[in-house]
């Protein structure tokens, strides 16, 4: 799989770190080891928004389903991609441009390993909460073994101003030379209107927060896809 999408990519470095660009292809995989971070919620967005380029495919990794279910919910008109288990993933590969991986939480080291060897990136996202955890340190030793695959880490559910927390573990992840999405996912009930209702948050009607909830998820995107 990884062999049909390598070569349609180019690898660059821009200010001496290791960066893509989108020629063609791409498999995004969305890991953590905490549960409960947002991966399920951010591989449906990013899908969401890579649909609107090239056919995309969500593919759930998870036990629970997750992703599978909140399609489910939606019906027919609910979310814009289509969803399939990883062992579905081989029938309906070749149809698909962009694939999105949304895993189970707390992958042993192989597997974290093994994720980022077998996609173009990893996306992990991180809710700040305390920093001076110990959760954290393991987590940062973890994105450190990763090297320079390509991987880096979105903030998610960060609190409102003024409150800091979002800040500092930015911070803490820069000072670590670990890459961290521009862009930062804030808390909004909205998403999990969205998850109840089975559609993108943007198709979230009651909710004055949802456009810019998908602001956020846009921009993330498009850093995936711009670089
Ligand atoms: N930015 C956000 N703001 C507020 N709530 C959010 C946000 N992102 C996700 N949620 C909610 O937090 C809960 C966990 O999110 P989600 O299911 O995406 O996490 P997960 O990492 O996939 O969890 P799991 O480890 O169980 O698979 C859900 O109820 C979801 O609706
Ligand atoms: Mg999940």
């Amino acid at each position: 799989m990884q062999h049909r999408h390598r070569n349609r990519f180019s690898y660059i470095y821009i200010g001496g770190n290791l960066d893509f660009r989108i020629d063609g292809y791409m498999i995004i995989t969305v890991t953590s080891y905490k549960g409960g971070v947002g991966k399920t919620t951010t591989a449906i967005h990013l899908a969401a928004y890579l649909q609107r380029l090239a056919p995309t495919l969500l593919v759930d990794g998870d036990a629970i389903r997750s992703a599978t279910k909140w399609s489910k919910r939606g019906g027919d008109t609910g979310l814009p991609f289509k969803v399939v288990t990883h062992a579905q993933m081989v029938n309906h590969i070749r149809d698909f441009t962009h694939i999105i991986i949304d895993t189970e939480g707390n992958p042993t080291d192989d597997d974290f390993r093994d994720l980022a060897e077998n996609c173009d990136l990893l996306v992990i996202p991180a809710v700040p909460e305390s920093v001076a955890t110990d959760g954290l340190i393991h987590t940062l030793a973890k994105l450190r073994s990763l090297g320079n695959k390509a991987h880096r880490v979105l903030l998610t559910m960060v609190p409102p101003k003024p409150r800091t927390e979002g800040q500092q573990l930015r911070d803490v992840l820069n000072s670590e030379g670990i890459p961290v999405f521009a862009s930062k996912i804030p808390r909004l009930a909205a998403f999990e209107k969205a998850a109840a209702e089975g559609v993108p948050v943007y198709a979230v009607k009651d909710d004055r927060n949802a456009a810019r909830a998908w602001d956020a998820y846009e921009a993330a995107a498009k850093e995936v896809v711009h670089g």
